[in-house]
Order: structure tokens, then sequence, then C-alpha cells
């Protein structure tokens, strides 16, 4: 590996995994994302997206192909022990426990890595003060855009390095949506290396660094972000228009 190469907050190369033994979803999929990059994947529904997010944080079993984080190899470690080396996921759905409070489901994100969260609920509710004004309330009566942040801010309750997002963003009405990425940002401000999984691919992509088009579990296009939306190929294909220019 090369000096570039250990530097990357996070490595995947290559990497062949799937549901059910002999059923590949990804057929060699490969992702780098720098420190403090923002990377943003998009592509089609039933691209892998998911499932690559879920095998780099060690939910699903990779046949082949490798993970690195921060130099190690994290290829097939569970999530607890990807935790532990500073990765943090937000999933698609049930990313909340509803019936928990603001205060306990941060509580909750705690729980894997206690030496990092000391003190982090606190820094919690000023990164998020819609959240800290209401710590008592139950997270399944949030918004949807509310609920997405307390996923965030649990995720954050580890103190990571690398946050992978699954559609932050899906679902929401267009006011929360544009809160979402604002809150990307301002996380990836604070020095959090973001990889994050788009619907809203333009919008996604014009606040990525590099981003990548996955299709039927391989990669398809990449390179940064304004590259990607001024391509014609990846604009009819995937953005469902005229390329920007
Ligand atoms: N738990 C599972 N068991 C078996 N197959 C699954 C499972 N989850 C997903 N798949 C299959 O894996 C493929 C990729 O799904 P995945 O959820 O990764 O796609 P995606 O790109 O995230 O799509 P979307 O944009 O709809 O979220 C699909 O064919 C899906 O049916
Ligand atoms: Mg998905």
């Amino acid at each position: 590996m090369s000096a570039e190469e250990a530097n990357r907050a996070l490595l995947v190369e290559d990497i062949v995994a799937g549901y059910l033994p002999g059923v590949n979803i990804l057929n060699g999929c490969s992702l780098r994302a720098a420190d403090e990059e923002i990377v943003v994947v998009v592509g089609p529904n039933g691209a892998g997206k998911s499932t690559l997010i879920k095998a780099i944080f060690g939910l699903l079993r990779i046949t082949s192909g490798r993970v690195m984080l921060d130099g190690f190899d994290i290829t097939n470690s569970p999530p607890h022990e990807v935790t532990r080396r500073g990765m943090s996921y937000v999933p698609q759905v049930d990313n909340v426990f509803p019936s928990l409070t603001i205060a306990e489901n941060l509580e909750m994100g705690g729980i894997v890595n206690p030496s990092a969260s000391a003190g982090r609920a606190e820094e919690m509710c000023v990164l998020f003060p819609r959240l800290g004004e209401r710590t008592g309330q139950r997270a399944g009566t949030l918004s949807g855009g509310e609920r997405q942040m307390l996923a965030m801010a649990r995720a954050l309750m580890s103190d990571p390095a690398v946050l992978l997002l699954d559609e932050p963003s899906a679902g929401l009405a267009p006011a929360a949506v544009g809160e979402v990425f604002d809150t990307v940002s301002r996380i990836n401000e604070e020095g959090v290396t973001i990889v994050m999984i788009e619907q809203n691919a333009r919008r996604a992509l014009a606040l990525a660094d590099r981003g990548y088009v996955l299709e039927s579990g391989k990669n398809r296009f990449d390179g940064p972000g304004e590259s990607l939306l001024s391509d014609p190929k990846v604009a009819e294909l995937y953005l469902g228009g005229a390329a920007a220019h």
C-alpha cells in the first residue's frame, strides 16, 4: 500500500458480497474517501448502494476484496469493532428508537465507545439545538427531519472520524431536505469524513468532493462531484436530464 493510500480515511477495494450464498449483490465495488472529504454514492434503486454501506460497516459478509479504515484492515470486522475504530453508520430506515427519548437515544449511541462518548450528548445538543431543547421527547413523536437529525447525532456520539449516511434526506419535505444537507455540511466542517448515499443526486453531488455512480453492484462512473454533474452521460442516465453547465 502506498503512503497516499495509507492516509485515506476509508479505502474500499473490489468488494464482493451478497445476502444469500452464491448470490452476489456487489460485484467488485471500490470507493475511497480521504480525510474530511464528502463522498456521495448515487445510482438507481436496487443498485446495491445500501448493501455497499452495510458491507463496509460489517453487517454483511464480504467474500472478496477489502475495507481499510485509517490504514487498518477492517474487512468483515463486526460493527461494534468498526465503531471503536472510528466509523459510524446511519441506516436508511429504523435509525432511531421511537419509544425512547432523545436523551436515551443519544445514550444508546454512546454505549459501544464509552470513553469517546463522555460529554458528547451535551455537544450534540449544541450542534443540534432543536434536539437540545427537548431531550425528554420520545423519538417517535419527532418530525421526519428532526428524526434524521437525531439519527445523525446518535451516530456522532462515538466521536467518529468517518460517518456513513444512507439516504438521510429520503422522504422529507423540501425544507427539511435543505436542513439535512446543511447539517451534513456542518458535521463535515467539524472534521468528520462523510460517505453519503443520496437520491437527491444533483444536490448531493454539488456538495461532494467525489462522487460514485453505482449500477448492478459495480462502479459505473466516479470523479469529482462537479465533473459527474457536468457529464452528459451521467446526467442523462442517472440525473434525469441535461448536464449542469
Ligand atoms: N436483506 C436482504 N436479503 C436479500 N436481498 C436483499 C436484502 N437487502 C437487499 N437485497 C437485494 O440487494 C439488491 C440491492 O439492494 P440495496 O438495498 O443495496 O439497493 P439500493 O441501491 O440501496 O436501492 P434503493 O435506492 O432502493 O435504496 C436488491 O436486489 C435487493 O433486493
Ligand atoms: Mg438503499
